[in-house]
């Protein structure tokens, strides 16, 4: 299978390069840059190689290089960013860097002809973000695009095929981004583009047949999109040798626990243990208010379940994670404010001991892990499942948490969704932006009036976002109707519900969640 690789020098668009080359049908995997070997390059087969950016300079004493063999094994190279940077710096070139120098942004490049610009106009817009350039290419290299402030935007060694580009093709800010990669891949490398999405499965089931096999692998199974596709691969590469662990903590959703159990052990035939620790979770919730608190409480709590559970399995070889490529970048960010402790089943092998840790989406991007679940014949509901954060209804229910709390805000969460789906069904595909919704059940009680007789009862928040990222968001507009069927059928249907309200903050300043 054709292949091409990424050489990860640590810079921010890296798994999005990755992405940009599985669009164009050609498979990219991403490797550390001082993790693989030049031997491994060569006998791995790869088509390609593309140096990725990087956050520092060529000269600082701990910046990462490439092994020079690399540059010589007749495999065609692109550099991006830092990649053509240290591709001309180890290769004799002269590198400046001065803060006047400097480019950020959308910025007119000149191209001249090549097989690297076929395609592209002489002039157009790239994304560039970089301090130090390519003063002087090495000896065989020529300069082939400029921009007013950086001699040498582009640069290549034909005979060698070794090419760089200053600026980000990877961006959708690069206006002929595509098309030079697309270049790269097919008229440079010679691929033939004939990779699909759906070959991820198969071949990923093969790599972990092979390198799992014998081992005891256990999952943490949340239900959630991804540790369900995470399950079904390993689970087709392993069998009965991988044993998900679905801890209900009794936070969520209505019949959800049930639904999880249902599709991983009646339709997959999967090896699951659902323990039920909702008693476990509740004691340790009893009176505590403070959104942080539970977060923490939760997250601890639910380690040491799993703990417990995986000590009662045996001999465990291998703990696997259904971490994809956002949640690698999030946990990445080290020094930004904590607005939340988002608890995620990421923190395990913190507090417990494997062989190894294998983590099969990793590369992958929400929508890619969406296609290969839809691809595994995982339920439709499961696979666009709206997200749903870790300590589950605890965050929806603000105050204290209680059994009843929770039965309350599980039937009126549930009235919500099927109202909003109902509603979305109907609207028009394109104006249907609901991509989280939920109830909340605020602290609040007021006074209603039922059959003559005055009822004093709680108050719940309908919230309703449209957002690409959830790092913010707007509140959707919904249609008044369905707005007006939720009310009615919460305070009908769910008992100890006086009033309904909808949530029109977007985020920020609010955050999706009320805790
Ligand atoms: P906020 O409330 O931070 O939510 O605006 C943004 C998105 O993250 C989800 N969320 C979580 N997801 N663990 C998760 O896995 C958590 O602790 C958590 N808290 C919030 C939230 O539902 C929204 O989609």
């Amino acid at each position: 299978m054709e292949k091409i690789l990424v050489l990860d020098f640590g810079g921010q668009y890296n798994q999005l390069i990755a992405r940009r080359v599985r669009e164009q049908h050609v498979y990219a995997e991403i490797k550390p840059c001082d993790r693989i070997s030049v031997e491994e390059i060569k006998a791995a087969g790869y088509q390609g190689i593309i140096f990725t950016g990087g956050p520092g300079s060529v000269y600082d004493a701990d910046s990462p290089h490439y092994d020079p063999a690399i540059l010589n094994v007749g495999i065609p190279v692109l550099g991006i960013c830092y990649g053509v940077q240290l591709m001309a710096y180890m290769e004799d070139g002269e590198i400046c860097g001065a803060e006047n120098s400097s480019e950020y942004g959308k910025t007119m490049v000149t191209a001249s002809q090549n097989v690297l610009f076929a395609d592209v106009s002489a002039e157009s817009v790239c994304w560039m973000s970089h301090t130090d350039y390519v003063k002087t290419p090495p000896e065989g290299f020529k300069v082939i695009a400029h921009t007013d402030k950086c001699p040498c935007a582009a640069m290549c060694d034909e005979d060698r095929k070794l090419y760089g580009v200053q600026f980000h093709p990877e961006v959708v800010h690069t206006d002929y981004g595509k098309q030079i990669l697309s270049n790269f891949l097919f008229r440079i490398c010679r691929c033939k583009g004939d990779w699909r999405m759906e070959d991820f499965a198969v071949q990923t089931v093969e790599t972990y047949r092979k390198k799992l096999a014998g081992k005891k692998v256990l999952l943490a199974l949340s239900g959630g999109v991804d540790s369900s596709v995470a399950a079904v691969l390993l689970h087709q590469a392993i069998g009965e040798n991988l044993v998900c662990v679905f801890v209900d903590h009794g936070l969520l959703r209505k019949d959800e626990g049930d639904f999880v159990e249902q599709v991983f052990r009646r339709q997959f035939g999967m090896n699951l243990i659902r323990v039920n620790a909702k008693e476990r979770f509740l004691e340790r919730l009893q009176g505590v208010t403070e959104p942080e608190r539970k977060r923490k409480i939760i997250g601890e709590e639910f380690i040491r379940v799993f703990e417990d559970e995986a000590k009662s399995l045996g001999k465990i070889d291998v703990l696997a994670q259904g971490t994809i490529y956002p949640d690698v970048i999030e946990s990445g960010k080290g020094d930004a404010a904590v607005i939340k402790s988002h608890h995620n089943v990421g923190g395990l092998p913190d507090v417990m001991s494997f062989e190894e840790i294998v983590e099969p989406l990793r590369d992958l991007f929400k929508d890619e892990v969406r296609s290969v679940g839809e691809q595994l014949g995982i339920p439709h509901a499961l696979v666009w499942r709206q997200p749903f954060p870790g300590p589950g209804l605890a965050v929806r229910v603000i105050g204290e948490i209680t059994d009843e709390k929770l039965e309350i805000l599980r039937d009126a969460d549930a009235i919500f969704r099927e109202e909003v789906e109902r509603a979305e069904l109907a609207a028009d595909a394109a104006a249907s932006a609901a991509n989280q919704y939920f109830a909340v059940l605020t602290g609040i009680r007021s006074v209603g009036v039922k059959g003559d007789a005055r009822t004093y009862g709680y108050t719940v928040a309908l919230r309703c976002v449209s957002t690409d990222d959830f790092m913010t968001a707007t509140w959707t507009r919904l249609p008044y109707e369905a707005l007006e069927r939720a009310s009615s059928r919460i305070t009908n249907e769910v008992k100890g519900i006086t009033r309904v309200v909808y949530d029109i903050t977007s985020k920020p300043p609010a955050t999706v969640e009320w805790e």
